[in-house]
Formats: C-alpha cells, sequence, structure tokens
C-alpha cells in the first residue's frame, strides 16, 4: 500500500517546485477512485451543503453534518491526505470553540487536518487550534461563508486591494497554517503570493502558479447544473452520463427488458 499523506509531504511539494492536485470529496466510492488516481489531497469542504446535502448555501452545513462526509472519505482514502472544512459558526467566535471543534472534527471523522477560512480575522483561531496539535489549511481571497459580507461571488485583490489579500496571506502563514487556499484571485497576483510564502498555496481560480490547484469534485465532473464558471474545467460530464443511463433502465424496466434470464435465478 502507498503511504499515506501527511502535511509534511506538501510542503515537500513546494520545495522541490512539484505541482500537487486536490479534490472535494464528500462520500466512499469518489474518495476510493480520487485516491486511486493520485490526488494529493481530499477536501471535505463545506461545498458539501450545496453539492451533497441540497442546502441552498454553504453557510448552512453544521460540525455534526459534515463529520459523517468526513469520516467516510478519512476511512475510505488510503493515500490522500484528507481535510475537513471548519462549517460557518464553528471557529469565528472564540478561539476555544475553535478547538472545541477541531477537535470533535479530528476525533470524529480520522482526518489528517481543518480547513477555516479567514486571514487576519482568524489569526488566533488558527493559532489556538495549531497549538492544540491539530494541523490547520487557511482560506483567503473569496472566502464562500462570507460571501455576503464580500457582496456576492468576486474576485478579490484585483488593484489596490492586492495589498491586503498579500497580508491576509501572511497573517496566515504566521499564524501557523501548513498551506493555505487561495480562492479567485488575480492570477498575477496568486504567483506572487506563492512567491513570497514558505507554505504551499492551493488555487481555485487563481491562476496555473499555485503550487496545487483544486476543484469542487462536482464541477470537475459535470454533476453541477448549469454553465460552468469560468475557472472549473469538466473532465467528464456525469450528469448527462447518468441521466442517459437512468432513462435506459426505465425503459428496460418498462419494457420487461430488465432483468434478463441471465440476471434472474432459476430453481
Ligand atoms: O468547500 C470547498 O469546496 C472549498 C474549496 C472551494 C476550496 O472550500
Amino acid at each position: 500500500m502507498a503511504k499515506i499523506a501527511r502535511v509534511s509531504h506538501l510542503q515537500e511539494f513546494k520545495n522541490s517546485g512539484r505541482k500537487f492536485s486536490c479534490l472535494t470529496s464528500y462520500d466512499q466510492f469518489t474518495a476510493e477512485i480520487f485516491d486511486e488516481a493520485g490526488i494529493n489531497v481530499l477536501l471535505v469542504g463545506d461545498s458539501a451543503a450545496e453539492n451533497a446535502l441540497a442546502h441552498d448555501s454553504v453557510l448552512a452545513i453544521t460540525v455534526d453534518e459534515i463529520i459523517p462526509l468526513g469520516r467516510a472519505v478519512a476511512k475510505a482514502a488510503s493515500r490522500a491526505l484528507v481535510v475537513v472544512d471548519m462549517p460557518f459558526g464553528s471557529y469565528e467566535a472564540e478561539p476555544a470553540d475553535a478547538v472545541r471543534n477541531a477537535i470533535k472534527i479530528m476525533k470524529e471523522t480520522g482526518a489528517a487536518a481543518v480547513k477555516l477560512e479567514g486571514g487576519k480575522r482568524s489569526s488566533e483561531q488558527i493559532k489556538a487550534i495549531v497549538e492544540a496539535g491539530i494541523p490547520v489549511m487557511g482560506h483567503i481571497g473569496f472566502t464562500p461563508q462570507s460571501v455576503h459580507a464580500l457582496g456576492g461571488f468576486k474576485v478579490q485583490g484585483r488593484g489596490d486591494s492586492a495589498d491586503q489579500v498579500m497580508a491576509e496571506a501572511l497573517s496566515v502563514q504566521e499564524a501557523g497554517a501548513f498551506a493555505v487556499v487561495l480562492e479567485l484571485v488575480p492570477a498575477d497576483l496568486a504567483a506572487k503570493i506563492t512567491q513570497t510564502l514558505a507554505i504551499p498555496t492551493i488555487g481555485i481560480g487563481a491562476g496555473s502558479e499555485t503550487d496545487g490547484q483544486i476543484l469542487v469534485w462536482t464541477d470537475f465532473a459535470g454533476l453541477t447544473q448549469g454553465k460552468p464558471r469560468k475557472f472549473v474545467r469538466q473532465y467528464v460530464n456525469l450528469r448527462e452520463q447518468l441521466l442517459s443511463a437512468a432513462s435506459q433502465y426505465v425503459a428496460d424496466v418498462e419494457s420487461s427488458n430488465f432483468p434478463n434470464e441471465a440476471e434472474s435465478f432459476s430453481d
């Protein structure tokens, strides 16, 4: 069996100039498949809210809801680094809350790390969780849990606000995070942050110069409805394939074509 990934392996990737790949995963089968394909990091993202639990927003998912998803992914993956998102409301109020919830997530999922959003505003929480012995992945740029405060799904760090995004990245590193997600950040700024930080950066809508890349798996696999966002590359259209397979099954059942003799038991 291949070696289980550790957070230190991402640092080794950065130090040796090798890129790494990350996908979200919320269930056993995608975890097994992505793990076998060699994906380095499986993120049990709070995007599960809209892509596995049919919530209207990422803000809705709770610690108790993300835990069984994280446990399934951590049990099914034998090699990839499994990281679980800290849901909105589970870490913002107090560092002590953040530590309590991070410990609960680690204990009950078997994941290797947690992820939380925010730069400077989350520094104390990142420090406290790291001091409790739990690796933390940061997340800056567009932070989906702050979608209302940010005025919608918008690129962050254009023009004069570039310095602020750089400062957020530095504060996540300073607080002790082992890596940081840069979401919806102009490619040049993401490249500059990647060169400046000692820790690995993971881009989503942040150009090709980050140390790693991440996509939400349902976007990557064409399950998400509607036109994919600009930064998404759809590698397969599973929605179309499943729709076609399920329609064929309906037709086969209705025409008594399923099951056939080989699919039935004799006396
Ligand atoms: O929840 C998620 O899927 C994420 C990625 C977009 C990085 O946070």
